[in-house]
C-alpha cells in the first residue's frame, strides 16, 4: 500500500489560480508522455508517487493522451484503484477535449456533443466522479463560443467538474470565452497555454488579460519537450523522448537557430550555478501572474531534479538582460 511522504507539503510553494480559492504548486504534472501503453505501469507509478511525495498536487490529462488515445487517462483510472483513491481530495485533476478522439464528426473540435460525450467517457476511464478542471483544449473557429462554453458551463452545473478551463486560445478568443463563461455563472478558472524561452507568444497581450480578468494560467511545455535541458546540443541521446517517442519533438527542431540560442542560455545558467532547466523553469514562474509551469518527466529522478528550483536564488535584473540578449542572439546587453 502507498503511504505518501509526512512531508509532502513542507517544501512546495502554491500560488493562487487567478481570483479564485484554488492554489496550485508551482511545478505541476502532465500526463501527455510516459503514461501510455509503452511505459510500464511501475515507472507511471514511480512518477505519480515521487511528484505527490514532493507536493505536486496537480496531475494534467486529456482525452487524447496515450498512445493510443485514451490509454494516460485509462492507465490513471489504475492508479486510482492502486494508490489514489484515499487522497482523491488532494488532489487537483484536469482532463480536456478538443482535439480529434474518435472517428466521425462529433469526434474533435467545440461542440456541445463532443465535450459532454467526452467528459463522461474521460470520467469512466480515469474511474472518477468528477475532475477538477474540465477544458476546451484548443479554440474552434467553426463552433460559436456560446455553445462550446454552454457545454462547459453545463458539465460544471452536472458536477462533473468543478471549475471551467480554456488552452490554447489567442487573447481575443480568450476574451470572449472568459466574458461568455462570465455571463452564465460559471467563471473561467485558468487558462492552459504553451510557454517557454522558445514559445513568447503569451507576452503579446494574453497574461496581461488573463490578470486583468483574474483567470489563472498553467503553462505547458516550459522545457520545450526537454530542448531547454540542453540534452540535444551534442546529439539525440537514445534515452531522449526526440529518440523514443518521435510523434511531436522532432529532429528538425533542432535548428542552428534554436541550439545557438540554448548554447548561450546555458552559458548564462552556468554564470549562476545552474542547471540550464531550472534557469528555464525559473524564468517561465518569473511573473506570478503565471500560476504553475506544466512540465512532463519520464524518470522519477527528473521531478526531484526540477524542484530544486524552490531552492534557488531568484533572477535578478541583470540575469534576466542576459536572458533577453542570448535569447535576441546578441551578446551581453
Ligand atoms: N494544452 C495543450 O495543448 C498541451 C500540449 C502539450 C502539453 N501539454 C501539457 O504539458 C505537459 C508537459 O509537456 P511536456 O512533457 O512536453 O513538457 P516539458 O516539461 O517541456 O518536457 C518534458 C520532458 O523533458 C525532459 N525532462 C524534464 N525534466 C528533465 C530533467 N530534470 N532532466 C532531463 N530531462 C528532463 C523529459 O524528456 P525525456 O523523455 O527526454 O527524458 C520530459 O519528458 C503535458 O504532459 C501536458 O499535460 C498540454
Amino acid at each position: 500500500m502507498y503511504i505518501p511522504s509526512e512531508n509532502r507539503y513542507q517544501a512546495m510553494r502554491y500560488r493562487r489560480c487567478g481570483n479564485s480559492g484554488v492554489m496550485l504548486p508551482l511545478l505541476s504534472l502532465g500526463l501527455w508522455h510516459n503514461f501510455g501503453d509503452i511505459t510500464p505501469f511501475s515507472v507511471q507509478q514511480a512518477l505519480l508517487r515521487t511528484a505527490f511525495d514532493s507536493g505536486i498536487t496537480h496531475f494534467d490529462l486529456a482525452n487524447n493522451y496515450g498512445p493510443p488515445y485514451g490509454e494516460a487517462e485509462r492507465n490513471f483510472g489504475r492508479h486510482m484503484d492502486a494508490d489514489w483513491r484515499p487522497h482523491r481530495d488532494e488532489l487537483f485533476i484536469s482532463t480536456k477535449a478538443g482535439y480529434d478522439m474518435w472517428p466521425g464528426p462529433y469526434g474533435n473540435w467545440g461542440s456541445r456533443k463532443y465535450l459532454i460525450a467526452s467528459i463522461d467517457q474521460s470520467l469512466k476511464r480515469m474511474k472518477v466522479d468528477y475532475v477538477d478542471v474540465f477544458y476546451h483544449h484548443r479554440p474552434d473557429p467553426n463552433t460559436p463560443i456560446e455553445e462550446t462554453m454552454g457545454a462547459l458551463d453545463q458539465i460544471v452545473r452536472s458536477g462533473k467538474a468543478l471549475y471551467a478551463g480554456i488552452s490554447n486560445y489567442r487573447p481575443e478568443q480568450a476574451k470572449a470565452a472568459i466574458a461568455e463563461l462570465k455571463r452564465l455563472g460559471t467563471p473561467c478558472l485558468i487558462h492552459q497555454p504553451r510557454y517557454s524561452m522558445l514559445d513568447r507568444w503569451i507576452e503579446n497581450g494574453l497574461t496581461d488579460m488573463l490578470k486583468k480578468e483574474g483567470v489563472g494560467c498553467i503553462v505547458f511545455q516550459p522545457l520545450a519537450g526537454g530542448l531547454l535541458t540542453g540534452k540535444y546540443l551534442e546529439g539525440i541521446p537514445a534515452d531522449s523522448r526526440m529518440a523514443r517517442d518521435g510523434r511531436y519533438l522532432k529532429p528538425d527542431s533542432l535548428t542552428e537557430e534554436n541550439l545557438g540560442k540554448i548554447r548561450a542560455l546555458k552559458a548564462v545558467a552556468d554564470a549562476r550555478g545552474q542547471k540550464l532547466h531550472h534557469l528555464a523553469l525559473q524564468w517561465a514562474l518569473r511573473d506570478e501572474a503565471v500560476t504553475s509551469a506544466l512540465i512532463g518527466a519520464s524518470r522519477p529522478e527528473q521531478i526531484i531534479d526540477n524542484l530544486e528550483i524552490l531552492n534557488a536564488p531568484p533572477l535578478t535584473d541583470r540575469e534576466l538582460n542576459q536572458i533577453e540578449s542570448a535569447l535576441a542572439g546578441s551578446s551581453e546587453a
